[in-house]
């Protein structure tokens, strides 16, 4: 009797030629590599890469299988401690991750983010009022550098309580500096305030080593502070400290470090941009940014809102976000390696290979989009909500590893959203070059200019008809 020879690979259209022949190509232009692929082989790509191989899959199914039914083939890639990151969730996997991220995501949940909402409102009227002066000359801003000023402080006063993070110069500088080494910047004046005040060490390696050091010694002291008088705040630090596993063990100082990076420099960038194209999408849709106004108007009577429940009522303000994060999603890759051979839409991706689900392309495939190209946050309204197949939309991942920050970030932007409008108009600085990127973040090269003017006075609609389509 014969024994059954093992099934021979089938392996996806793609480039199968040297890794150098497809380098230039990957290097310089990313995510252009994926869309052009797509239209060559269609959904599921294969590339050979100078890290071995790699697979396209931009098909929601595949998302699934990647994310939720088969997830334990595909962990999270190439996590190790780093000197910035430590440990944290986003460093670890395996069982420590699962440990960590037990302890961290009821630090997130529903009940406690209503309670932010108020120091994410008084931070944002202070950014308010720095703006006041720019609204009176008409000098322009660039949105995406005041966003990376604000996100900040409002994450600080989520995780350490109000006024902390704004008096710590050195964590605040840290935090500019290691957020912008990671994932560049638009404009040079925010590193370069950085690294003033940090004395201009000499070479970047030095720069982020002494960044990470006045990082370290910021936070052990509020840790320390606060193990010392544990009442002190109703805040991140508090719960992170309180957390038992299932043993019944809270985590060490230098574990409680690193959950504060993980949220305080990996949450900040994202949500900096994500911010940052929607002030985009709402100024060149000036129905849009009608609609939200009476929004606000109606549900918020055009203040800021006192409390999360308030911000629940803004459904087409959400859609509005929802839509942006579609079409600029911050995080426009993510990224597996598969442990084990398996089969996806009848290839072999093969054991070792990285897997790339490329948002961008999942959130406008036109199977599960209808007329991709065109901002339309109605597609967001509950109805249409339900029909969607689960993962045609992943700005916050999916399964086990989505994001812990994305109900935070919601409220986040809706807060300032409705902080802010009532109190100007914004308007884009016209020829200025919007040019989305996507390198860490996907976001817009050279930032957004726009000047500021008096909120137009807008008349209260006590039923917005939230079903009419926008172009
Ligand atoms: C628009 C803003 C944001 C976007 C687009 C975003 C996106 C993502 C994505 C796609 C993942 C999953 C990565 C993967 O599966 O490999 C993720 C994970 C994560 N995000 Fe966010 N995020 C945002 C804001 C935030 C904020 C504000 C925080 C913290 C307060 C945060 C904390 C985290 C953490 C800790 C993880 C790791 C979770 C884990 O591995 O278990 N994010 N984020």
């Amino acid at each position: 009797m014969t024994t059954p020879s093992p099934k021979k690979p089938v392996l996806p259209p793609g480039h199968h030629g040297h890794w150098l022949l497809g380098l230039n190509e990957h290097v310089k232009d990313p995510l252009g590599a994926l869309v052009r692929a797509q239209r060559k082989h269609g959904d599921i790509a294969y590339f050979n890469t100078q890290q071995g191989p790699l697979y396209m899959l931009a098909h929601p199914d595949h998302a699934q299988r990647v994310l939720v039914d088969n997830a334990r083939n595909y962990p999270a890639p190439d996590k190790r401690p780093s000197r910035l990151l430590g440990n944290g969730i986003f460093q670890s996997n395996g069982a420590f991750w699962l440990r960590q991220r037990r302890m961290v995501q009821p630090a997130f949940h529903r009940s406690r983010l209503v309670r932010m909402v108020e120091d994410l409102v008084l931070g944002t009227e202070a950014l308010a009022e720095r703006w006041e002066p720019s609204a009176r000359s008409g000098e322009p801003l660039e949105l995406l550098e005041q966003m990376r000023l604000l996100v900040p402080t409002l994450l600080g006063a989520s995780l350490f309580s109000r006024g902390v993070y704004e008096r710590d110069a050195g964590l605040q500088a840290s935090v500019a500096f290691l957020s912008h080494k990671s994932h560049g910047s638009a404009r040079d004046s925010l590193w370069k305030l950085a690294l003033r005040r940090l004395g201009y060490p000499r070479s970047r390696r030095q720069q982020f080593d002494a960044a990470t050091d006045a990082l370290n010694a910021s936070l052990y002291g509020l840790i320390a502070a606060r193990r010392q008088a544990p009442s002190a705040g109703d805040d991140i630090l508090g719960m992170l400290l309180e957390a038992r596993d299932t043993q019944g063990e809270g985590m060490t100082d230098t574990e409680v470090r690193d959950e504060l990076v993980s949220l305080l420099v990996g949450g900040h960038e994202a949500t900096s941009v994500a911010l940052t194209w929607t002030w985009y999408t709402l100024l060149s849709h000036p129905d849009v940014e009608q609609r939200v106004r009476e929004e606000l108007a109606s549900v918020l009577g055009g203040r800021p809102p006192s409390s999360g429940e308030a911000l629940q009522g803004l459904h087409y303000t959400r859609a509005v976000v929802e839509e942006t994060l579609r079409l600029y999603p911050p995080a426009w890759q993510v990224m597996r390696r598969a442990q084990e051979d398996d089969e996806i839409a009848g290839f072999t991706v093969r054991a070792g290979s990285l897997v790339i689900l490329p948002t961008w392309l999942l959130h406008r495939h036109a199977s599960f989009w209808k007329d991709p190209e065109r901002f339309q946050p109605e597609r967001f309204l509950p109805e249409q909500k339900e029909q969607r197949h689960r993962h045609a939309w992943l700005p916050f991942g999916g399964g086990q590893r989505m994001c812990v920050g994305n109900g935070y970030t919601l409220t986040l932007i809706l807060a300032v959203l409705a902080t802010l409008l009532p109190r100007f108009q914004v308007r884009l600085v016209p020829g200025h070059p919007v040019t989305p990127v996507a390198s860490n973040t996907y976001r817009p090269r050279f930032g957004l200019k726009a000047t500021l003017h008096p909120a137009p006075a807008v008349a209260r609609n006590d039923s917005p008809n939230l079903k009419a389509v926008s172009s």
